[in-house]
């Protein structure tokens, strides 16, 4: 079980990063999530809005953070009221007076006095900053709260002139992490990694896609991490060349591939990871001639991922690897310099090459500073997910087609250059095929 977590302690410091970037006149307001109705009265799995959590770690639904650079209690937290009654049908709740404590917050109130105290926070403060547009019914409360302090000058009100997005300053402190984050991050990788170990042996023909996806969510659950971090993507066969396949519903088949694409979430962080491997144990020579090419050109990337590197460099170093193997099987021809300039290989690689990873699988933070491409920096996440995708409708030799392949996985940026934290999940071909030989009986 990990023993990983990040200390309230941390959670505070980084409100009291953001608050000393505030304006002085200013306060923030950032609701937590909601519950979300899954099918009349029962819920999907709550999940706690990233930015909330990043600067809370609270986990409560329909809380709200309130941060003013200038009260004498900057932060407050706003928590669902304790209540007997809902406690005994819907879980326990922590209430405002043990969220101060165990949170470490300036100022706690229960969420019933929200409305009031609210207009004594925002009242006389010059700017706003509240992300518009995510909770649109937290949007009428904000609106009918500047409306009300409009409509009444004479009572002494009056409302900000200026409504800002938090958003950019707090995805700008998301996008380093700390070393608490890393941990957390290392050891949900890790259990990924393991979740996908796990499918490779489990996998035969006659399996189901969504029995593989099981295994993978049956591990992250045993090891401590319950939830997965996005839809889990089983695709055999063709069904591969599909990018978001999530309906997990087919028979494995004896000779194809199947891509997973699968991660755990870990006290909110994500992985990402994505192994393509043979049905059967064995990659078949088309094959192995496409999964070489898409190793070669993760392998390419990688080099780019260090401080100064940038992700759009790394891609152009994947692209000049598929394309010159495409060229190399005959599924593209032609000038190998001509069909890099018009980006030939997009017409099999149709994604880009990575993203940030964190709290969000596809997390926040500017891929761009000062209106240049921003390159890479020590204590950023992100993936690097080169494919190869040839559907049975492709203008593609017979062999290749129903093939997809992607290859992902998650870097930390270091000062010496990366480190992957992924890469316990098997990926050569040979390492492949020796862990699933050694299940052979399983199939
Ligand atoms: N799992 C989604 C992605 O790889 O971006
Ligand atoms: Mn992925
Ligand atoms: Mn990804």
């Amino acid at each position: 079980m990990p023993t990983v977590s990040i200390e309230k302690a941390e959670f505070k410091a980084r409100r009291e990063r953001l608050l000393a970037m505030m304006e002085p006149n200013s306060v923030a307001i950032i609701p937590a999530a909601n519950e979300v109705t899954r099918s009349r009265d029962t819920e999907y799995a709550f999940r706690q809005d990233s930015d909330f959590f990043y600067l809370t770690g609270f986990n409560e639904p329909d809380a709200v953070l309130v941060l003013s650079p200038s009260s004498e209690t900057p932060s407050t937290l706003f928590c669902l009221n304790k209540d007997k009654l809902a406690e005994i049908w819907h879980g326990r709740r922590i209430g405002f007076e043990k969220a101060k404590k165990d949170y470490l917050f300036d100022q706690t109130c229960a969420l019933s006095e929200l409305t009031e105290q609210l207009l004594n926070l925002v009242n006389g403060q010059q700017i706003l900053f509240y992300a518009q547009g995510t909770y649109p019914q937290f949007d009428d409360k904000v609106w009918e709260l500047l409306n009300t302090l409009r409509g009444a000058p004479k009572k002494g009100y009056k409302a900000p002139h200026t409504i800002k997005d938090i958003r950019g300053l707090v995805h700008e402190m998301r996008l380093f992490k700390s070393p608490a984050e890393v941990r957390i991050m290392r050891e949900s990788c890790e259990i990924s990694t393991q979740g996908h170990m796990r499918a490779m042996q489990f996998a035969k023909p006659g399996a189901t896609e969504y029995q593989l996806e099981a295994e993978l969510h049956h591990h992250y659950a045993m090891h401590g991490a319950r939830h997965p971090a996005y839809g889990t993507i089983v695709g055999s066969g063709d069904n591969a060349n599909i990018l978001h396949y999530t309906a997990n519903s087919d028979v494995l088949t004896n000779g194809d591939l199947v891509l997973i694409d699968s991660g755990a979430e870990l006290h909110g962080y994500a992985a990402d990871i994505t192994r393509t491997f043979p049905i059967n144990g064995k990659f078949s020579e088309p094959q192995a001639a496409l999964y070489t090419i898409v190793l070669a050109a993760q392998e390419a990337a990688f080099t780019e991922v260090r401080p100064g590197g940038t992700l759009s460099k790394a891609n152009k170093l994947a692209m000049k690897v598929l394309t010159q193997g495409l060229l190399d099987l005959g599924i593209l021809q032609g000038d190998l310099q001509e069909l890099l300039d018009n980006q030939a290989c997009k017409a099999f690689y149709m994604h880009g090459l990575g993203h940030w990873l964190g709290l969000d699988v596809h997390d926040v933070g500017d891929y761009k500073k000062d209106e240049k491409e921003r390159p890479f920096e020590p204590g950023m996440v992100l993936t690097i997910e080169p494919g190869l995708y040839i559907s049975l409708d492709a203008k593609a030799p017979e062999q290749y087609k129903g093939i997809g392949i992607r290859i992902e996985d998650n870097l930390l940026v270091t000062e010496q250059g990366h480190e992957n934290l992924t890469a316990s999940a098997p990926k050569s071909i040979s390492e492949i095929e020796a862990l699933m030989k050694k299940q052979a009986t399983n199939r």
